[in-house]
């Protein structure tokens, strides 16, 4: 579990100001703990070449952890981007020889909040992507090849928005999130011990 105050501060003050929908809540609550993970992983877009190993095997560990946390059945819009992502990264770290640490998965995560983890994850991929290719890297691994999300991510949006930003199912999707976030900063955290990198 992630400590770091400036973290929890952020979800605090998010807390102050009201959302009127679930996508609005998650945007506020979640984001302190996204740009904690954005921060985890600043070494990898300083320079890719040096972190390109260590961040494959902490997204392959995260995501491997989040599949396995979610209660099911799985959200369909969000079910084969996430076995596809999966089988992308169990090649590139097969084909690299990638050793990938443990995440003790949670249970129970909403299939709501584990699609939004899974599909909004994506658009940072795209960022990611341009970056990698900037650096000159030669070979593209196969998790930043591009995915058909944008209609199961406006899908998600407008499911989300027409949900209430109080009560037990926002409680439920919102905590989720939030666990599904802790187990990418476990991943990262494991792979920083294992690894020296990422730092
Ligand atoms: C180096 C790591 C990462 C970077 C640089 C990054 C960057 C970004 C960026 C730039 C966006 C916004 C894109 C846009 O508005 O067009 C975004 C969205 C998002 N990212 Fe990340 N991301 C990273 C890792 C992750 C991970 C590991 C997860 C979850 C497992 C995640 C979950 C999300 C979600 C849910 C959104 C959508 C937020 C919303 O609009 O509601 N990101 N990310």
């Amino acid at each position: 579990m992630n400590q770091n105050p400036n973290w929890q501060q952020a979800r605090q003050s998010a807390q102050s100001v009201a959302p009127n929908n679930l996508l609005a809540r998650l945007r506020a609550d979640t984001r302190g703990a996204h740009e904690a993970l954005d921060q985890a992983f600043a070494p990898f877009q300083a320079d890719p070449a040096a972190h390109l190993r260590s961040f494959l095997a902490a997204q392959m560990a995260g995501l491997t952890a989040l599949s396995s946390s979610a209660r099911l059945p799985h959200n369909t819009a969000s079910l084969s981007l996430l076995s596809e992502m999966l089988d992308r990264l169990a090649q590139d770290c097969q084909q690299m020889a990638i050793p990938v640490p443990v995440v003790r998965p949670r249970s129970g995560l909403h299939p709501l909040a584990v699609a939004y983890l899974v599909i909004g994850s994506r658009l940072g991929t795209e960022v990611l992507r341009r970056t990698l290719v900037a650096s000159g890297t030669e070979r593209i691994p196969l998790y930043f090849a591009p995915q058909d999300y944008k209609a199961a991510w406006q899908g998600l949006c407008a499911e989300l928005s027409a949900q209430s930003a109080a009560g037990p199912l926002a409680d439920d999707v919102c905590d989720g999130v939030i666990a599904g976030f802790e187990l990418f900063h476990s991943a990262a955290r494991l792979t920083r011990e294992t690894t020296g990198k990422l730092t």
